[in-house]
């Protein structure tokens, strides 16, 4: 799906939730200009579960950085939940940010020599939330994500998929639509890639949009939509499952949660 009804009689509540139309990003280093994307138009809708997959440079993580606002599109225009975001303040932009989007990165990006409960009640703060409150939300998505006996952890003193387990209770701790999430398992073992992977499926069986960036066919196998990037254009765009639906790797992985593993950390469920 890349094309989306435009009538003046549209409900303000786009039904994509991400619209890219024609967006290019072109770096200036020296005298060599680089298209990291050029003319990308991509819809994603509400609840999608979509996997963005490329080699390395074909433009993956440029293209994750403006769908979260971390970064400006060169040419062309990005709609997040219909509001076109290159019309923002700056100010404007980390509002939208911290409310709609919870980020996730490879390697994890804690704040070091920080528990695992105050990485998490981060967000929070941004949102000017009373402490209590904070700490209460912090407490709950620690325990969704499996890691309610490590709250006062450092990242030093947790595995990397517990680190990152930590950095998926950061991303959904201030309730976001869409979860954006770069490499998210590329530093983890099968095990914990696993672990993380049904958090993903479980945040979006709750209703959330989720983007993953993957080198791996295990991760894209789980996507209901799978979104091939090369040298910054969009070569190839597969639909494997209904936003609604489920693909047989992801009905897999959920059913997993029904019955854990022995010795499983991830014991409660996400919604
Ligand atoms: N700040 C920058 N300045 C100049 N060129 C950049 C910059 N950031 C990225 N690029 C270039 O843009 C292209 C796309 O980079 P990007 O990081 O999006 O690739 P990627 O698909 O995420 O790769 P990987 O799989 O290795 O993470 C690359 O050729 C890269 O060298
Ligand atoms: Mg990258």
């Amino acid at each position: 799906m890349t094309t989306e009804a435009r009538s003046p009689a549209a409900p303000r509540r786009a039904r994509s939730v991400i619209a890219l139309d024609t967006v290019s990003k072109h770096y200036a280093t020296g005298e060599i200009a680089v298209r990291a994307l050029h003319g990308v138009s991509l819809r994603i809708e509400r609840g999608d579960l979509v996997a963005i997959m490329g080699s390395s440079g074909s433009g993956k993580s440029t293209l994750m950085n403006i769908l979260g606002c971390l970064d400006a599109p060169t040419h062309g225009r990005y709609r997040l939940d219909g509001i076109d975001v290159g019309l923002l303040t700056d100010d404007e932009l980390a509002d939208i940010r911290n409310r709609k989007i919870g980020f996730v990165f490879q390697s994890y990006n804690l704040v070091p020599r920080t528990a695992a409960l105050a990485n998490v009640e981060l967000p929070l703060q941004y949102a000017r939330l009373p402490r209590d409150e904070r700490r209460r939300r912090a407490v709950e998505a620690l325990k969704m994500v499996g890691l309610g006996h490590r709250l006062d952890h450092l990242p030093t003193a947790l595995s990397g998929g517990q680190q990152q387990r930590v950095a998926i209770a950061r991303a959904l701790v201030t309730n976001p639509a869409i979860i954006l999430a770069d490499e998210p398992t590329g530093n983890l073992d099968s095990r914990s890639t696993r672990q993380v992977l049904r958090l993903f499926a479980q945040l979006n069986l709750s209703g959330r949009t989720v983007v993953l960036i993957t080198h791996e066919d295990e991760v894209a196998q789980i996507a209901k939509r799978v979104v091939r990037l090369a040298d910054g254009e969009i070569v190839e765009d597969q639909r494997a499952s209904h936003v609604n639906g489920f693909n047989p790797a992801l009905r897999d992985l959920l059913e997993l949660r029904k019955r854990p593993a022995r010795g499983d950390l991830t014991g409660g469920g996400v919604a």
